[in-house]
């Protein structure tokens, strides 16, 4: 059974994404249909990198979320606690410097990245809020945030056939390309129990970031929460 559950235990979560680390990017193409990657486009427009910019991407997985920032003159580092997705990253994107590491204990000094951000990450983690902190713990003042998650829908229409629908007929979506389909349960699970977009903002401005602000993607599917350290 590769299934993390909403206590998000750490080992859990780990082992349920080496399970499906061999087929992640094939199937969130797939479940997305593509939208994920005008996403990904927003992701790097809210970030704005500079060439030259050292930029932390926090659970980067396979590095799928850190490519576009490399593709723009910026020095991208994947970090992710799970061995498969970095062995699997490592494999497809060799180009990239993968780093091991926990994002509520990053190997890294304070103030030592110019951007973080994370991409469908901080959902896993066992203490968000730690998380947050830590990031900003590793930004250099100045520096800045950008978390992209799933997120509350804003029309109620929309709401109900993404979080009743969509979100119910995933794990069977999933279970044509995924190497382990019950992952899915979980990542609509997870989705339904995640904090909307005014409490994760209110969650960021507790980690000690500055002027929290996000933006709908996709009518609240998605949102991209931006702060300053
Ligand atoms: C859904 S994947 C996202 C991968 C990538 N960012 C993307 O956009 O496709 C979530 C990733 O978060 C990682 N993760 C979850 N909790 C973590 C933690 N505490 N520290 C580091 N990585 C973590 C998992 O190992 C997994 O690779």
């Amino acid at each position: 059974m590769a299934r993390a559950d909403l206590d998000k235990q750490p080992t859990d979560v780990r082992r349920m994404f080496d399970t499906v680390a061999r087929r992640y990017d094939l199937t969130n193409d797939l479940m997305t249909a593509g939208i994920q990657r005008s996403w990904r486009r927003s992701m790097v427009a809210a970030v704005a990198p500079r060439r030259g910019d050292l930029v932390l991407d926090l659970a980067a997985g396979t590095g799928s979320s850190s490519e576009p920032f490399a593709a723009h003159g910026a020095t991208a580092v994947p970090c992710d606690f799970s061995v498969g997705m970095l062995r699997q990253g490592r494999k497809v994107r060799p180009g990239l410097p993968f780093v091991a590491g926990d994002g509520t204990r990053l190997p890294f000094l304070d103030d030592t990245f110019d951007a973080v951000t994370i991409s469908y990450g901080l959902r896993n983690f066992v203490d968000p809020l730690a998380g947050l902190r830590e990031m900003r713990r590793v930004t250099r003042p100045g520096g800045r945030l950008v978390v992209c998650e799933f997120s509350r829908p804003v029309n109620g229409a929309l709401r109900t056939v993404y979080l009743d629908g969509v979100m119910r007929a995933l794990p069977r979506i999933a279970s044509v390309t995924a190497s382990a389909p019950d992952a899915y349960v979980y990542l609509a699970e997870s989705i339904r129990a995640w904090p909307d977009q005014p409490e994760l903002a209110a969650m960021v401005a507790e980690a000690g970031w500055q002027r929290p602000e996000w933006r709908n993607l996709t009518g609240g599917i998605v949102a991209l929460h931006r702060a300053t350290a």
